[in-house]
């Protein structure tokens, strides 16, 4: 089975250990527990299910915990491979192999250890119980013989709320310490007594609460709700709703959903579909929404720390989840706990009273950190000083650690231990940190952090990416370049010289049966199946539905026209074939051969077996030769803007094609930018979309790169149930791995590439060199199919953000 996928691994020997071991009295559905049954922790994996299958109860195996204690009582997700648990009973005081739940004769549910002390014991209820259930909602309850509820889990949450929970006035939710251990961590959800929802931060390792970066305001609150349609809203007992924190579109019938105060403190509603027949949706937890929208920003207390520990600095990635670093020459407390803070890797300044100085400010030097601060380090501020004053004010000062610049003269000298740190484009400036020079001597040596330059390379991508929407939006006119002087006869005609059909509106609802059949939506619209032709020769096709946005663009009917045209006369066995087009009125559709084997993210991302190590490389060929043809060989050159896995499709010899023509911007060969509207899908972008510089072929290049690296590896760039942190992002894992010279990492597991490991570390070091920040590093598709060839070498890739990092 080829893959390299980390967690795959581990989900499938879970899985794997549970088919192996799974007991003959667990696989049928339990409807009521009755007195006097009980479940161990072990081997034998043992638990109740929920009549419907969704939710198990019983006792999960994690890591850690310390002298064999690892055990842990919970309900998790049992039909979805991560098996997520939503709830537990002793994420504080895990138990050893042996343990047991009971519920007993009298009516008691207890935990207790092998030794039989109790661990847990939830029902100060006692007598009058007479069953148990784990209801289909995820709910464990104590009933009576009426069936009704004397103790029920939705009232003793965890870190999550479900759909149809509703929460009391006065309950808490508390976040898992880290991804993989699930006591109690340093964030929680606060339902107040008096109505009012807020997030906050504790005093961690005490519970109360500290710093609130969330509050709903809704005093005179009763409940907290999570209704079956997917909102999670505050109402008072009168059923009138005061304030809505989430609300979800996608059907409780199609997906399962929850909420989670994660270890990061964000607050997060996660999807995920419950069939595999849902061709936009991978078969993971997507997040649907989540707030804050920043918390690196969002906390501000005096005390305590920040997102992350002391010393060390937060910023967000893709916009969603918030990364814990350490500043140039400072490491982590505990290597294995980005949450821990960071201290420094060398000799700090001598502070004591002497009569010479020996070692003073020239042993030191700064390293900058663009729009970084640490708002709470401060205490001294020099006015009107120039960037050389206040350098020197700081390397004089043995108290002094680092300062703030800005470049209006403002200096803020800072001391240890800073909290908040954080990067934003809002605090301007940049924070010096003062480091010994590496000529000096310094307490050991470990590597400097060198995931330095790449993290502000991310944050600069990810924090202006919201900026520079909003300067584009304002002030960019929708893309206006239509060629000109082609009158809507010749057009036709050309149309029709080229093999391009042109179809009515009529027709494409005959061809598709009336849009019955959804192949996927993109993000430009709906794509269906359909069928062209007479009984003799049948063909298979899709038809993409342009959503109204394009007229928004600025797009004329002729422009239309004219792109379709020009897109209908390319042809290249790596790209899909268009078939025809309607433009009618409001309608704008584009027809495509149709690829039986579905799409590259349908095959790297959701199939339990991964394509083998030369499908792959086959893959990257085929998609760099089409890229190559679009951009170097027609008349006109044509940039795609959307290059990712989902767009590339598979035919039935496996062939992979580019398709989705649907957002290419087309240019004159001699064009090398327009102003425009972003385009393409997040996470695929390149950096200068975003800013105020010329869109080339070069946005192709990008994404390519990354799509190149999740070839290689198997995984999505982003993924968050990942074992170590650092592997979260892939290009950074990579580009850190190319530098370890410990590139089998990224593909263990995958016995033919770790046979083929120079092939491996060639497609690598593309992937890199396509990703650099500074587009005109990446090199042009053409050579790109070369250096993928091996027809030419592959020079040593630089740091993909050291471009942005030398601003
Ligand atoms: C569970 O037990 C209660 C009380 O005995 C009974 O009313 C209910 O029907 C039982 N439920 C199922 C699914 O057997
Ligand atoms: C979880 O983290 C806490 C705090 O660092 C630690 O005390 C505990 O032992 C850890 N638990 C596991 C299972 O690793
Ligand atoms: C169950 O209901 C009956 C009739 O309403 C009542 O008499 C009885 O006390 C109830 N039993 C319990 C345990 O609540
Ligand atoms: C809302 O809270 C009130 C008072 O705590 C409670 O009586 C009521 O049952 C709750 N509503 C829901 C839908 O649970
Ligand atoms: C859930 O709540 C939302 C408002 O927050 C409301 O629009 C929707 O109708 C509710 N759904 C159900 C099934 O009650
Ligand atoms: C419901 O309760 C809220 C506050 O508790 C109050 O402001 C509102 O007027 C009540 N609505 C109705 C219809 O009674
Ligand atoms: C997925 O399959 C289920 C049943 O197998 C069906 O009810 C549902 O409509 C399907 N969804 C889609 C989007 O085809
Ligand atoms: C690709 O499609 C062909 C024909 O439809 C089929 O035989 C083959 O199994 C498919 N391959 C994969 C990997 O799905
Ligand atoms: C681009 O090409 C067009 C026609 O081919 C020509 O008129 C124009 O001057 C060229 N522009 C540049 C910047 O070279």
């Amino acid at each position: 089975m080829a893959n390299c996928q980390p967690t795959l691994c581990l989900s499938l020997s879970l899985l794997l250990l549970l088919l192996c071991s799974k007991p003959v009295n667990s696989q049928q559905p339990q409807a009521n527990i009755s007195l006097g049954s009980s479940l161990a922790a072990g081997a034998s994996q043992d638990y109740w299910l929920s009549p419907s299958g969704d939710f198990a109860f019983g006792f999960q195996q994690v890591t850690g915990g310390g002298r064999g204690n690892s055990f842990l009582l919970a309900i998790w997700f049992n039909r979805i491979p991560q098996r997520t648990v939503v709830w537990s009973a002793n994420r504080n005081e895990l138990v050893p192999d042996g343990s047991t739940i009971k519920l007993t004769e009298d009516g008691n549910l207890i935990l207790a250890d092998p030794s039989g002390r109790p661990v847990w014991n939830p029902n100060s209820v006692g007598s009058g119980v007479s069953y148990g259930a784990l209801l289909d909602t995820g709910n464990f309850v104590l009933a009576d013989r009426n069936a009704t509820v004397l103790w029920e889990s939705f009232d003793q949450p965890t870190d999550t709320i479900l759909p149809m929970q509703t929460l009391a006035r006065g309950t808490e939710l508390i976040a898992k310490y880290s991804r993989t251990n699930y006591s109690n961590g340093r964030f929680k959800l606060d339902f107040q007594t008096d109505g009012n929802l807020e997030f906050e931060t504790t005093h961690y390792p005490q519970m109360r609460s500290n710093y609130p970066y969330y509050e709903s305001a809704t005093v005179t609150a009763d409940n907290l709700s999570y209704n079956q349609s997917g909102s999670l809203f505050i109402a008072s007992t009168n059923g009138t709703i005061l304030g809505n924190v989430f609300d979800n579109r996608e059907s409780r019938n199609d997906f399962y959903q929850r909420v989670t105060i994660d270890h990061d403190g964000v607050v997060r509603q996660y999807v995920h579909p419950k069939r595999n027949n849902m061709s936009r949706w991978p078969m993971e937890w997507t997040v649907s929404d989540s707030q804050p929208p920043n918390i690196c920003t969002g906390i501000k207390g005096f005390i305590g720390n920040g997102a992350c520990g002391f010393n060390s600095y937060c910023q967000m990635e893709s916009g969603m989840f918030p990364r814990c670093n350490c500043p140039q020459g400072y490491v982590f407390m505990d290597p294995t706990d980005h949450s821990s803070g960071c201290v420094r890797n060398f000799a700090p300044q001598d502070c004591v009273v002497k009569d010479g100085n020996d070692d003073d400010g020239d042993q030191f030097d700064f390293v900058e950190m663009v729009n970084t601060d640490f708002p709470n380090g401060d205490y001294q501020f020099l006015n009107s000083v120039s960037e050389d004053m206040c350098r020197e004010a700081c390397l004089s000062d043995c108290l002094c650690d680092a300062v703030l610049f800005r470049v209006d003269g403002q200096c803020y000298k800072k001391r240890m231990p800073m909290s908040n740190g954080n990067v934003d484009p809002a605090n301007g400036g940049k924070t010096l940190f003062k480091v010994r020079r590496q000529d000096s001597t310094s307490i050991t040596n470990k590597k400097d952090h060198s995931h330095l330059n790449t993290n502000v390379g991310w944050f600069l991508l990810g924090g202006s990416i919201f900026v520079n929407l909003i300067f584009l939006l304002a002030s960019c006119p929708w893309r206006k370049n239509p060629p000109n002087s082609i009158d809507g006869e010749t057009l036709d005609r050309g149309a029709l010289s080229s093999n391009l059909r042109r179809f009515t509106y009529r027709e494409m609802e005959t061809t598709t049966g009336g849009f019955k059949q959804v192949l996927g939506s993109g993000s430009s619209g709906v794509v269906y199946k359909g069928v062209i032709g007479d009984h003799s020769s049948k063909k298979l096709v899709a038809v993409k539905v342009l959503e109204k946005m394009h007229e928004m663009e600025g797009h004329d009917v002729r422009e239309f026209t004219t792109e379709v045209t020009i897109i209908g006369e390319t042809n290249h066995k790596n790209l899909a074939r268009l078939v025809g087009f309607c433009d009618e009125g409001q309608h704008r559709l584009l027809v495509y051969e149709f690829m039986s084997n579905g799409s590259l993210a349908d095959l790297l991302f959701r199939r339990e077996v991964r394509p083998n190590w030369y499908t792959r490389t086959q893959i990257a060929y085929s998609i760099a030769r089409g890229l190559a043809y679009l951009h170097e060989e027609c008349i006109t050159q044509i940039i795609h803007c959307d290059i990712k896995p989902q767009n590339i499709l598979l035919d039935d010899s496996m062939t992979a094609k580019i398709s989705d023509f649907g957002i290419s911007k087309l240019m004159k060969a001699n064009q090398t930018r327009t102003t425009t509207a972003i385009r393409g899908t997040k996470g695929y972008l390149a950096p200068e979309w975003f800013r105020n510089v010329p869109v080339t072929a070069k946005v192709d290049v990008h994404s390519f790169g990354i799509l190149l690296l999740e070839l290689v590896c198997c995984r999505k760039n982003f993924m968050m149930e990942v074992e170590k942190e650092e592997e979260m992002v892939l290009v950074d894992w990579a580009y850190d791995c190319y530098c370890q010279r410990k590139l089998h990492k990224l593909v263990e597991e995958d016995k033919e590439a770790m046979e083929d490991m120079k092939r491996v570390e060639r497609f690598v070091k593309v992937g890199i060199w396509c990703i650099q920040e500074d587009p005109s590093l990446r090199p042009g598709m053409k050579k790109v199919v070369h250096m993928l060839e091996g027809a030419v070498l592959v020079s040593k890739p630089p740091d993909p953000s050291s471009f942005i990092s030398s601003i």
